[in-house]
C-alpha cells in the first residue's frame, strides 16, 4: 500500500462511523468499507502532492471525491439493475431500492459537507468546480440510458457520453488535488485535461472488462452491460466491422429487452460477435490510444520528472488492470 493510499485508508476509517438511524447510515459504510481501487482520492492526494502542498491538506477534498463516487454508484447500480459491486451484493438487493436511493443521496451530502473543512475562498472554488462535475456526471448517465433503447450510437456520441458520466469525475479529482497545491490555473486547467483523457482510457477498459473481465475477480456482474443493451464501443465497432449478418444478430438482441431465460445465451453470442467482428481487438486498441493521448498532455504541464513518471505508472497500472 503506498503511503497515501494509507493515509486515505485512515482518514476514511475515522470518518466512516456507525451512527442513527442505521437504516440510512449502514448501507454508506457497508458500501465504502467493501473497498474499490480508491483511484480518484489517490489521484486527488498525488496532484496535491504534485504542486508542492502537503497531502494531507487533501484528504478532505480526496474524501469529497470518493464519496461522490460512490454515490453515484449506488444510484447507477438501482439504474443498471446490477446485482453485484465489489464482489458483493448492491445496496438496493441487499436492502431495497428506497435506501439505495436515501443513502445514496446521504452520501451525495456528505461530499459537499467534507469539502467544508477548507477556508471560504478555497471551498468555494472546489465547491464550484465539483458542482459543475456532478451536474455532468447526470448528463452523462442521462445519455448512457437513452442509448439503451436508441439503436444507432455513434462513437462521438458514445466518447462523448464516458466523458460526462466517468471521465470528468477524474478530471475534477486531479484538479482539485492541484487547486489545493497552489498550482497555477493553466496548469490545474492542463492536469484536469490528462484527467479527462485517462478517464476516457478508464471507461473504456470498464466496458472491455464488463463483457471480458474473469468473474471470480471482476467483482461485477460480467455481461451486464450486454443484458441491459449498453451501446458500448464494444457493440458500436461490431456494428462498424461485422458482416451485414453480424449486424442484423446484433440489432435484433439489443433492439429487445433481456428476459432471464435468454440472458446466458443471449452474453455468449454477443461476446462471440465483439471479438468475431474484431471489435475485442479495436477496444483494446482504443484504450491504448486515450492512455497515450493523456501522456502526451502530461508532457505540456509545467512539473517535474518525477512527478510525471508516478502518473505514467499509475496510467499504465489502470491500462493492465482486471477490475
Ligand atoms: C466504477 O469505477 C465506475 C466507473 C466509472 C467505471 P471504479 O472502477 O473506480 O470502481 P471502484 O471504486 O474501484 O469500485
Ligand atoms: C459508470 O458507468 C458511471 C457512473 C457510475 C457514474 P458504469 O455503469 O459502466 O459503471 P459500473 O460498470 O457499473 O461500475
Ligand atoms: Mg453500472
Ligand atoms: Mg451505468
Ligand atoms: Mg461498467
Amino acid at each position: 500500500m503506498s503511503n497515501n493510499t494509507k493515509l486515505f485508508q485512515d482518514y476514511l476509517q475515522s470518518i466512516v462511523q456507525k451512527e442513527e438511524p442505521a437504516g440510512l447510515y449502514q448501507p454508506i459504510s457497508y458500501l465504502l468499507q467493501l473497498g474499490g481501487k480508491r483511484i480518484r482520492p489517490l489521484l486527488t492526494l498525488m496532484a496535491v502532492d504534485i504542486f508542492n502542498g502537503k497531502p494531507e491538506g487533501g484528504l478532505p477534498a480526496a474524501l469529497a471525491v470518493e464519496l461522490f463516487h460512490n454515490f453515484t454508484l449506488m444510484h447507477d447500480d438501482i439504474m443498471d439493475e446490477a446485482p453485484l459491486r465489489r464482489g458483493q451484493p448492491t445496496v438496493h438487493e441487499k436492502w431495497d431500492l428506497n435506501t439505495g436511493i436515501l443513502s445514496g443521496d446521504a452520501m451525495l451530502i456528505q461530499a459537499y459537507q467534507s469539502l467544508e473543512a477548507y477556508p471560504d475562498l478555497l471551498f468555494g472554488r472546489l465547491t464550484r468546480l465539483l458542482s459543475r462535475t456532478a451536474i455532468e456526471v447526470c448528463e452523462g448517465q442521462q445519455y448512457d440510458v437513452d442509448f439503451e433503447t436508441q439503436t444507432q450510437v455513434s462513437q462521438e456520441a458514445y466518447l462523448e457520453m464516458i466523458r460526462l458520466k466517468t471521465a470528468v469525475l477524474v478530471g475534477c479529482a486531479l484538479k482539485m488535488g492541484a487547486v489545493i497545491g497552489g498550482a497555477a490555473e493553466e496548469d490545474a486547467q492542463a492536469i484536469y485535461d490528462f484527467g479527462v483523457l485517462l478517464g476516457t482510457a478508464f471507461q473504456i477498459q470498464d466496458d472491455y472488462l464488463d463483457a471480458f473481465g474473469d468473474p471470480k475477480i471482476f467483482g461485477k456482474q460480467v455481461g451486464g452491460d450486454i443484458l441491459e443493451n449498453k451501446k458500448t464501443i464494444l457493440y458500436h465497432q461490431a456494428m462498424i466491422q461485422g458482416s451485414v449478418e453480424d449486424q442484423r444478430i446484433l440489432t435484433e438482441w439489443f433492439s429487445k429487452k433481456t428476459t432471464a431465460s435468454v440472458s446466458e445465451e443471449k452474453i455468449k453470442i454477443v461476446k462471440l460477435l465483439f471479438d468475431s467482428s474484431g471489435a475485442t481487438e479495436a477496444t483494446k486498441a482504443l484504450v491504448v490510444q486515450y492512455t497515450e493521448a493523456a501522456f502526451e498532455k502530461l508532457e505540456t504541464i509545467q512539473i517535474d520528472t518525477q512527478s510525471k513518471v508516478h502518473l505514467k505508472v499509475f496510467g499504465q497500472n489502470l491500462m493492465e488492470r482486471k477490475f
